[in-house]
């Protein structure tokens, strides 16, 4: 398979900042890997918390935001579980998962596979449908609105039993909704896929699809389970696997696209800087990488930000960025005649 970081032996076609943020403003893409509760940016949570009367231990939009310094990923997880109380009503998470669609838009993303945290909700007594309810009218309504097609993955968390996810699950089922598909997330460490073998076999056979996020902070062991025990078809992060030549072969042979999100990981302190991020040795490796964000509203940044970043780090040119945004649709669970229909736009957009 072709390397997508080419040696800058040719002078750089997008090298000025303003290019290239117009140029991947144009660029069609798919995004793989985004949690919805991820984009509450800090005005939002003020005004929902205003809102509905509910105190925060931050009292402005800059101290909410002056609060994003993380060492690892439980620091992170133990903010946003703060931040998601203000997330009340049906209408809440029809803003919330609107204001992303617009945001997304503007940076060129044409479909969407969204994460959603159900047990985050209705641990603190939000029902199901309240939260799935007001996401998916926003889907909706985004797809008329701006033309932007979506897919819906309920997360089970991991740190908490798996009875709980097979109740979330079992009552997920029973609701309906036309769920893309079912993920694993929350705390790594401690936490490996095994546990969450019944309910992902569950979830396979309803037809949904499955993901999980492993080797994020956790050995490439865990990736190892996700794919042995789970089954899944993709990879969210994944990047300890260089520790492991063998699953990098692998992983390799069978193209399991990995969900990479370059800015959260380096806020994560996964890596220490983006030039020390091993996106490209995974890149030279063979690996089926995309770019996404994760969390861009804690982590500095929606998908252009971190393609940008990536770009900075590792001087690709426009030929990789282009290999990219295939490779987001590539990977995507979009029906098939979606996914030509994205690869026609994209070469209509370079071309
Ligand atoms: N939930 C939201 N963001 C997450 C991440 N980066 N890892 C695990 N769980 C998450
Ligand atoms: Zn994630």
């Amino acid at each position: 398979m072709q390397s997508l970081v080419h040696p800058p032996a040719e002078p750089f076609m997008i090298a000025e900042m303003e290019n290239l943020t117009k140029f991947l403003a144009a660029l069609p893409k798919a995004e793989l890997h985004l949690h919805i509760e991820g984009t509450l940016e800090p005005e939002m949570m003020q005004s929902l918390a205003e809102r509905h009367s509910i105190e925060l231990p931050w009292h402005s939009v800059e101290e909410i935001r002056s609060a994003y310094q993380f060492d690892h990923l439980q620091s992170f997880l133990d903010i946003y579980y703060q931040g998601t109380r203000v997330l009340q009503t049906e209408q809440d998470f029809f803003d919330l998962t609107s204001a992303y669609l617009d945001r997304a838009h503007e940076d060129g993303v044409r479909h969407t596979e969204i994460f959603f945290d159900p047990q985050n909700h209705t641990e603190r007594g939000i029902a199901y449908e309240v939260v799935l309810d007001g996401i998916l009218a926003a889907l909706a309504d985004g797809e008329k609105r701006l033309g932007m097609t979506s897919g819906l993955i309920l997360c089970f968390l991991r740190h908490l039993p798996a009875i709980s996810a097979m109740e979330t699950l079992e009552h997920a089922l029973l609701r309906g909704g036309n769920l893309l598909g079912v993920g694993l997330d929350s705390s790594e460490l401690g936490f490996p896929p095994a546990g969450f073998r019944e309910v992902f076999e569950r979830a396979r056979s309803e037809g949904l699809h499955v993901v999980a996020h492993a080797g994020e902070e956790g050995p490439p062991q865990y990736i190892e389970e996700a794919l042995d025990i789970l089954n899944v078809e993709r990879i969210d992060h994944g990047v300890r696997c260089l520790e492991d030549p063998a699953l990098v072969e692998r992983l390799r042979s069978a193209q399991t696209p990995l969900t990479v999100c370059p800015l959260s990981n380096v806020k994560l302190k996964v890596f220490p800087q983006m030039a020390d991020h091993n996106i490209a040795a995974m890149d030279r490796a063979g690996l089926c990488v995309t770019i996404n964000s994760d969390d861009p509203a804690y982590f500095g940044g929606y998908i252009n930000e971190n393609f940008a970043a990536v770009q900075r780090a590792f001087d690709l040119d426009q030929a990789a960025l282009v290999q990219y945004a295939i490779r987001s649709v590539d990977a995507s669970f979009a029906p098939d005649t979606r996914k030509s229909a994205l690869r026609e736009e994209i070469i209509q957009a370079t071309s």
